[in-house]
């Protein structure tokens, strides 16, 4: 049917007539001085997203109504909680719970379940004069009860599709919970195993921390935030996090326009396009400027260049931190910094409340940027519904039936059992027979129920993950006879079971080795040992920095001892970051990468070493062969003297290899796979043209397996020096046993380009080399030239 164009003209008029009306009640109730606002329906739908204009209408309507507290209130978060992951502040509970009477707090982190979410809610609708609801936020990191492989582990599965899975599951078990925005996913690119939050991201490849980043965004935002089972995502930490000095969290960044435009920007770049709600900006100085103060990244970049419409909130007292960083005079200032930089919501600093009206009178910030700042968080309060109802996300009884359910269980199992890596299968010890006759399950590990949960666990119940002992258990057949013992403890407990570890140091046990004795002689009457060492959960993760990344306390000893009486071991390795292998590695046919898998650690390994599940992850991290090779990644620069075997004088270490022990994207599965017959589309192509290239991927073994391919190139030639690799494509396929497949990929200037000597985005002509197979190691090669 057409309409005809008068029917189309009246439409419009009525249309705007219904908005004039709507704003001017809304202006006459706020003359009023009436405690209720006039905000229309949420009728928005997200793939608008942003540039809705009648969601800036109403962001608008609720503006008009505000005073200047209230609007300086909108930027303030506070922790429901004293110091959940940060130092604690001075104001007491009392203080904040005025403040939220008053509709001064835009935010709150750190409370959880409906009632308190709830409770906290109602304050704020029942006291304040304009009612503009609470979003809650929490740090829901792999998952909120059911917990999900740590970030780095899962993003070994290279699966797309199951990470945003995993994502969901956590968005919709939150959403139940009464929560409404996550501080998750981190995609600091970083490269340095010391590092301990190296855990929480994708690891050291600028392409996959993009990918997966994506991915997470779209598993905790769905197709639309008002849905009451999806929330809002935060990329974090912008930017730079990743690469503070020598692994040492906090710790300062110097590091060029190259990499920062070209190592690190990209996945934020690629986060801020698929409508991600908000971003956090980072603890971090980027060469002399903190982040949180940096208005060329906040303000000129983010919110200019890319058009972010969604908010910025700072990283915890990151605003007052730049006092301590030396480079605002006093809190006062810090704000003024801030705000001019495009720092939306202060994060527990205090300094927004105390100091932008203030600031405000002085002409030191202007209201203009205040109103900004307001309207983008109102902006993402809409498109979650909560004006609508503030109470949407509170209700008893999905928190009963959709958190922790056996659904989301199974899918955490799916999930772990495809983020696991098999390093190394010497005499295919792995798989093993579910009817072998004895097994020893070792280690201080073997049977922790606590340590898989990892440390970002949200609400993941102390001492609720399987243990491998327990998955084996499950496993084996009746017959099979399995032996347990600990060996050693790795740590010896600073807390009591199940409080509050997360701003604990640990303790490492390098004295007591009386349980010794037992192991080995459980490892003598067997015909395998499973040997569980790596880390405890709360050895990586926020202020978990090491200068040691080896196995602590007893645990090499426990391996030695056991070795000189069955040479029959797997290692199942635990841990949440890359650890130095090089021993282990030598004396043991077996290793299996199990990060911190989560609430079903132990079914999940036992997925794999029973056969159940052929493993197919990849590591998204290069592992070394010692700590002094730290920060090591594949996409390194040439150099001016990358290899001379006859000299010294070369890019190397004397005392070790300067590769990695176990490469960015290597991994093993219990089949093998060939790749032959790379093809180019073309030899030549124009700066905006394309090519395909194309590859033959075979199983070459006896069982189905699923390869991760991948699709590296190195420019050779660039106005700035390119990387010798970079992993711009990859492609997960099953291929049955003896089976083939053809496996093509797109070559396009998207790929092409780079943030050149230009400082644009540009593809520069020149010899490109181009490489598929397995791992960053790939051989198979072809090449192409652009042409101008
Ligand atoms: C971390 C953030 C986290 C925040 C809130 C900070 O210490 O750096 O990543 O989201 O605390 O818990």
């Amino acid at each position: 049917m057409r309409l005809s164009p008068s029917f189309f003209y009246k439409f419009i008029i009525i249309f705007f007539i219904g908005i004039i009306v709507i704003l001017g009640a809304n202006k006459l109730k706020a003359q009023d001085n009436v405690a209720q606002t006039q905000i229309q329906p949420n009728t928005s739908n997200n793939s608008s997203h942003f540039n809705n204009n009648l969601l800036n209408q109403k962001v608008d309507s609720v503006l008009a109504l505000m005073r200047i507290n209230e609007k300086i209130g909108q930027l303030v978060q506070y922790s429901g909680k004293w110091n959940m992951t940060g130092p604690s502040s001075s104001n007491s509970d009392q203080y904040k719970l005025e403040k939220l009477k008053k509709g001064e707090v835009g935010s709150m982190l750190n409370i959880t379940s409906v009632t308190s979410i709830r409770e906290t809610q109602r304050i704020v609708i029942e006291h304040s004069r304009l009612k503009i609801p609470l979003i809650f936020a929490y740090d829901v990191i792999h998952g909120y009860k059911t917990i999900f492989p740590i970030p780095l582990g899962e993003s070994a599965s290279w699966d797309l599709k199951i990470i945003e899975q995993s994502a969901a599951i956590a968005a919709k078990e939150s959403a139940a919970s009464g929560l409404n925005w996550t501080f998750a996913p981190m995609i600091d690119v970083s490269r340095d195993a010391r590092w301990g939050r190296v855990m929480e991201g994708v690891g050291e490849d600028t392409f996959l921390n993009s990918e997966i980043g994506v991915a997470r965004i779209k598993g905790f935002q769905g197709n639309n935030l008002s849905d009451n089972s999806t929330i809002a995502a935060c990329a974090k930490h912008f930017a730079g996090y990743g690469f503070g000095e020598a692994g040492r969290d906090y710790n300062t960044v110097n590091i060029g326009e190259n990499e920062l435009h070209n190592v690190i920007l990209p996945p934020f770049k690629a986060a801020a396009n698929a409508g991600v709600a908000t971003f956090m900006n980072a603890f971090n100085d980027i060469d002399g400027i903190p982040a949180t103060g940096d208005k060329v990244l906040q303000r000129d970049l983010l919110k200019g260049e890319w058009n972010f419409n969604g908010f910025i909130v700072s990283d915890w007292g990151s605003i007052a931190e730049m006092e301590v960083h030396g480079y605002a005079k006093d809190e006062k200032h810090a704000a003024e910094i801030a705000l001019n930089a495009g720092s939306d919501m202060d994060m527990q600093s205090f300094a927004y409340e105390t100091y932008l009206e203030i600031l405000l009178n002085e002409k030191k910030v202007s209201i203009a940027q205040i109103d900004d700042a307001v309207k983008r968080v109102l902006r993402i309060k809409f498109e979650l519904g909560l004006f609508d109802d503030p109470y949407k996300y509170c209700n008893e009884e999905r928190e009963r039936t959709e958190v922790y359910s056996e659904e989301n269980l199974a899918i955490a199992r799916d999930v772990a059992k495809k983020s696991i890596v098999l390093l190394k299968n010497e005499n295919k010890i792995l798989p093993l027979s579910k009817s072998i006759g004895s097994i020893a399950v070792i280690g201080p590990l073997a049977d922790d129920k606590n340590s898989p949960l990892g440390n970002w666990r949200a609400k993941g119940e102390y001492n609720s993950a399987v243990s491998l002992l327990e998955g084996v258990k499950a496993s084996v057949e009746k017959n099979t006879k399995v032996y347990y013992e600990k060996g050693i403890d790795l740590t010896i407990p600073t807390v009591k079971p199940g409080e509050n570890q997360f701003s604990q140091p640990l303790k490492f046990n390098t004295t007591d080795r009386s349980d010794i004795k037992k192991a080995v002689e459980a490892a003598k009457k067997t015909e395998v040992v499973l040997l569980a060492i790596g880390e405890d959960a709360y050895q990586s993760g926020e202020g978990r920095s090491q200068t040691d990344i080896g196995f602590k306390g007893l645990q090499i000893e426990l391996l030695e001892a056991i070795k000189a009486v069955n040479p029959n071991i797997v290692i199942v390795l635990m841990n949440g970051r890359p650890m130095d292998l090089s021993r282990p590695t030598e004396m043991v046919p077996s290793i299996l990468e199990c990060w911190h898998l989560g609430s079903q650690s132990g079914y999940a390994i036992a997925d794999v070493i029973f056969g159940d599940y052929n493993p197919s992850g990849k590591l998204p991290v290069s592992f070394p062969h010692n700590v002094g090779q730290e920060p090591l990644y594949y996409n390194q620069k040439n150099t001016g003297r990358p290899y001379n075997a006859r000299s010294v004088t070369f890019s190397a270490y004397r005392d070790s290899p300067k590769t990695a022990l176990y490469p960015f994207g290597f991994g093993l599965s219990y089949t093998t796979f060939k790749y032959s017959d790379i093809t180019s589309s073309q030899t030549k192509i124009k700066v905006n043209g394309n090519l395909t290239v194309s590859v033959k991927v075979t199983n070459t073994g006896d069982c189905a397996g699923e390869e991760v391919v991948q699709l590296y190139i190195r420019d050779l030639v660039g106005s700035l020096i390119r990387p010798v690799r970079e992993l711009k494509g990859f492609q997960k396929v099953m291929l049955k046993a003896g089976e083939s497949k053809n496996v093509m990929f797109t070559i396009d200037s998207e790929i092409l380009q780079f943030y050149t000597a230009n400082k644009k985005w540009e593809v520069e002509p020149g010899k490109f080399n181009v490489w598929i197979g397995g791992s960053s190691e790939a051989e198979l090669k072809t090449s192409f030239n652009v042409e101008e």
